[in-house]
């Protein structure tokens, strides 16, 4: 498929997906929706990538839905069509996916960086929910995952009133996961991608899994799912693999990547 609004490239076991609307700082129209499932599915699907990476331009992750496509939706067509729901491909990749936010990521900008397993921020980057100046609330995630990560006061703060907060204010919160200088910003997110799809890929997906299960069910349930996948591991000759090259001093060359 010829991508009008995604750039892609592979390097080695990593696929990076570019964002590519310049004119409208990323803004997430339904034909960037549609590439981007298309992509994922197809990385997700390619057993010779191991992890994926997001990122926008250095002026914008993306800055939010598109208002322009947006506005003259009524309440029918955007109840018919479940608008947005199209955007839960992102969350329910099951490879992992790192964001690597520089600049504007506002609005479904910032949620989308949120359906990504962990953002890593350029010094540039300023998150923001600011939909209720537009009249509306955050409709892909926002008011969910942000209190989930940065805690009810921090979360109605940046909801209510729109403001924005910077890379710092995004670390320090538990929004980010590192801060690094704008340059260095795609480097080192492939960098840590290219970490983790040098592991067995099934424990990588394992771990998204059951980091991600913390949110969703008691502790009791979430411990019992963790152990659960843990005994399974013991199946594999990835376990066989990693712990004997612990023993033998070596670097482990796991099959299943
Ligand atoms: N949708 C559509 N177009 C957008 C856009 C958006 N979210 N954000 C920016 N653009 C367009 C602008 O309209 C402009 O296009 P034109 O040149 O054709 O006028 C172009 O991108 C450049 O933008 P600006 O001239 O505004 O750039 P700036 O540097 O002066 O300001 C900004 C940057 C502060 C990010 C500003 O563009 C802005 O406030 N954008 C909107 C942010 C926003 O409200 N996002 C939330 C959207 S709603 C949402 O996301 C709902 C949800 O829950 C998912």
């Amino acid at each position: 498929m010829a991508l009008k609004t995604l750039k892609t490239e592979t390097r080695g076991r990593v696929a990076i997906i570019t964002l590519n609307r310049p004119d409208a700082l990323n803004a997430l129209n339904s034909e960037l929706l549609s590439e981007l499932r298309e992509t994922l599915a197809q990385y997700g699907a390619d057993e010779k990538i191991g992890a994926i990476v997001l990122t926008g331009s250095e002026k914008a992750f993306a800055a939010g839905a598109d208002i322009k496509e947006m506005q003259p939706k009524d309440y029918v067509s955007a109840y018919m069509e479940d608008f947005f729901e199209g955007w839960s491909a992102v969350s329910s990749t099951r490879k992992p996916v790192i964001a690597a936010v520089a600049g504007y990521a506002l609005g479904g900008g910032c949620e989308l960086a949120m359906m990504c397993d962990f953002i890593i921020a350029a010094d540039t980057a300023k998150f923001g929910q600011p939909e209720i100046t537009l009249g509306v609330l955050p409709g892909m995630g926002g008011t969910q995952r942000l209190t989930r990560a940065v805690g009810k006061a921090k979360a109605m703060d940046l909801c209510l009133t729109g403001r924005m907060m910077d890379a710092e204010e995004a670390e320090r919160s538990g929004l980010v996961a590192r801060v690094v200088p704008a340059a260095e910003l795609l480097a080192t997110a492939t960098k840590a991608a290219e970490k983790i799809a040098g592991f067995s890929l099934p424990v990588a997906m394992m771990v998204k899994e059951s980091v991600n299960r913390a949110d969703e069910v008691p502790l009791a349930e979430g411990l019992r799912f963790e152990r659960r996948l843990f005994h399974s591991l013991f199946a594999t000759e990835d376990q066989k693999e990693g712990m004997s090259a612990f023993i033998d001093k070596r670097k482990a060359q796991f099959k299943h990547r």
